[in-house]
């Protein structure tokens, strides 16, 4: 078997240091790895795989060296100057930001639910928004056998997903101090605005959710809105999910079609107060579903309660899992 070299571009961020976690959990065939950064980091050390690694700064000869597959997670600027570097040299890039997300050449990928669209990658492969992945691991469940005809997301996200700045914002903000990264307190507060305002008066954020599920269900009509809010909870994001069915459903039998979908786990026994919960989910890699109820205000639907790691299952996990997935490929060619 192919021994891989795998490259790690942020790995000093919040969700470049989940990826080495998750590295060290997954036993991929890696010959070696290459941890970068920015200047501001290039030389520091880091322990990864019981050894020290030496973080080099990312330039536009970092990729001149034998590198399969990089795992980048450094912002879209990073991402768009240099993904096409690395694609250009022969190198797989796995992308966290959402530079290359909406590009037609470039699969949106969640591995339970289109892995098929690894296959026509051109050196970039764009990993999805957080909280557009988590809701995907039901929906494409549920997508196949009802054929969804509408969906309705509120989410309720973790400061997490905003980087150390917000973690930073709720932290200090429970002592009173004013936010720094996002513009209101955060501390006791839930802001209905996730990264800025486009003209139709929706978040880009929610834009996202809208258009990255009509990619990865590879369904353009599917009627979308969201509405998404940054929540005082430092890990895991949270969904209520409403989705409108063409087809009937079973209610027992739609359960049961999630319980058997990869990688998501039902958690819904209300006699029991039993349901998914941010305090659970974290560090998890799979996606928890509860709160299963039939929509009794249209003919076909259901309400879900949907949660995941944000920064597992939600960016560094995905990544992984779409790397694991090449592998295999690869080795199946
Ligand atoms: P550095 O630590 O050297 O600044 P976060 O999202 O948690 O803020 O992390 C961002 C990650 O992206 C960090 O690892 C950061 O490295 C890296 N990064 C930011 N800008 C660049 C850049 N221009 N080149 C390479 N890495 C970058």
């Amino acid at each position: 078997m192919k021994k891989y070299n795998i490259a790690v571009v942020g790995a000093t961020g919040m969700v470049g240091r989940t990826f080495l976690k998750v590295l060290e959990e997954v036993n991929l065939p890696v010959e070696n790895y290459y941890l970068m950064a920015s200047a501001r980091s290039a030389g520091s050390k880091v322990t990864f795989m019981g050894k020290e690694y030496v973080i080099e700064e990312l330039t536009e000869n970092s990729f001149d060296k034998d590198i399969d597959i990089a795992l980048f997670s450094a912002g879209g600027s990073t991402s768009e100057k240099f993904a096409p570097i690395a694609a250009s040299k022969g190198v797989v890039v796995i992308d966290n930001s959402s530079a290359w997300r909406m590009d037609p050449e470039v699969p949106l990928v969640v591995p339970e639910v289109n892995p098929e669209d690894i296959a026509w990658n051109k050196g970039i492969i764009a990993n999805p928004n957080c909280s557009t992945i988590q809701a995907m691991v039901p929906l494409k469940a549920l997508h196949d056998k009802y054929k969804i005809k509408r969906v309705v997301y509120s989410t309720y996200q973790a400061v997490s997903g905003a980087g150390m700045g917000g973690y930073m914002d709720l932290e200090n903000g429970l002592k009173g101090e004013a936010p720094k990264k996002f513009n209101h307190p955060i501390a006791n507060n839930c802001l209905p605005q996730i990264d800025v305002f486009l003209d139709n008066g929706y978040t880009k954020e929610e834009m996202k959710m809208v258009n990255e599920t009509r990619k990865i269900l590879h369904d353009d009509d599917m009627k979308i809105t969201a509405t998404t809010v940054r929540v005082p909870v430092f890990d895991c994001h949270s969904e209520s999910i409403n989705v409108e069915f063409y087809n009937d459903f079973d209610l027992d039998e739609l359960k049961k079609v999630l319980a058997d979908m990869e990688g998501l786990v039902v958690q819904d026994d209300i006699a029991n107060a039993v349901y998914p919960m941010a305090v659970n989910a974290k560090g998890k890699n799979e996606v928890f579903v509860g709160r299963i109820r039939r929509d009794e205000s249209v003919e076909s639907g259901v309400n879900l309660w949907v949660v995941a790691d944000n920064i597992r299952k939600g960016a560094a996990t995905n990544a992984v899992q779409i790397a694991q997935k090449l592998i295999e490929m690869n080795e199946n060619k």
